[in-house]
């Protein structure tokens, strides 16, 4: 499994040839404005969209209309929010794993909140869990710990996990160590930092703490590449 990161929590999973989009934020995004960051990709499969705020769904129009068969998958309410757009969707909420030629996917629970920047009600937020021949990954999304991520390592061992680690309106740092136990999982990709000035993180530091506790904390420069 290839992940790109982008920057924010925007990241690029590439798993059996198809290509799924995370979250994907550029145009309001102060690393990306004013660039042409949709000729950055040839294909797009699937877009993955965890809740409602702005910054993890403020492009989907665009990537849609450049890549119109591309399915949104996330929760009922927001993809009637983007269906009403013509924009192909599929629905889904707590509860079940769905099978897709990219392997089974899973919408689980987050504890954030989730509205459209128009003020529609976007669902309850979550994260995914995918399962696949190249590896379980766990997609928190915007959240903080909770203990529900206790249940994610019943379904399957996870190789990566995908955590949100700038603070304020997610976990922190040492919110996201405790998560990693609870997932069982001791390498993490962590996602939503320094995007903005209030989610700043001292990076090195950051790295020593999950050091520290046997873990690694993985840190992508924008647009770089790992596999899994
Ligand atoms: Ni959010
Ligand atoms: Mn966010």
């Amino acid at each position: 499994m290839k992940v790109t990161f982008f920057s924010h929590s925007t990241c690029m999973l590439e798993i059996h040839e198809k290509c799924l989009l995370i979250d994907p934020f550029f145009s309001e995004n102060p690393i990306f404005k004013n660039t042409n960051f949709l000729k950055k990709f040839q294909k797009i499969d699937y877009i993955l969209l965890t809740h409602a705020h702005y910054d993890h769904v403020c492009d989907v129009e665009l990537f849609s209309h450049k890549f119109n068969n591309a399915l949104v998958i996330s929760n009922y309410e927001i993809s009637i929010f983007f269906g009403k757009k013509g924009i192909k969707t599929y629905g889904i909420n707590y509860g079940s794993f769905i099978s897709f030629p990219f392997g089974k996917l899973k919408y689980v629970w987050a504890t954030h909140s989730s509205v459209f920047n128009d003020g529609t009600y976007g669902g309850n937020p979550g994260g995914f869990l995918l399962h696949t021949d190249e590896g379980n990954l766990y997609i928190s999304g915007d959240t903080s710990v909770m203990y529900e991520m206790n249940l994610i390592p019943h379904f399957g061992k996870l190789k990566l996990s995908i955590l949100p680690i700038g603070g304020r309106y997610t976990m922190d740092i040492e919110e996201a160590i405790l998560a990693s136990d609870f997932l069982k999982c001791d390498k993490i990709l962590g996602v939503h930092y320094n995007t903005f000035q209030d989610i700043q993180i001292d990076k090195k530091q950051a790295k020593k703490r999950f050091f520290e506790k046997g873990k690694e904390l993985i840190l992508l420069e924008k647009e770089k590449i790992i596999y899994v």
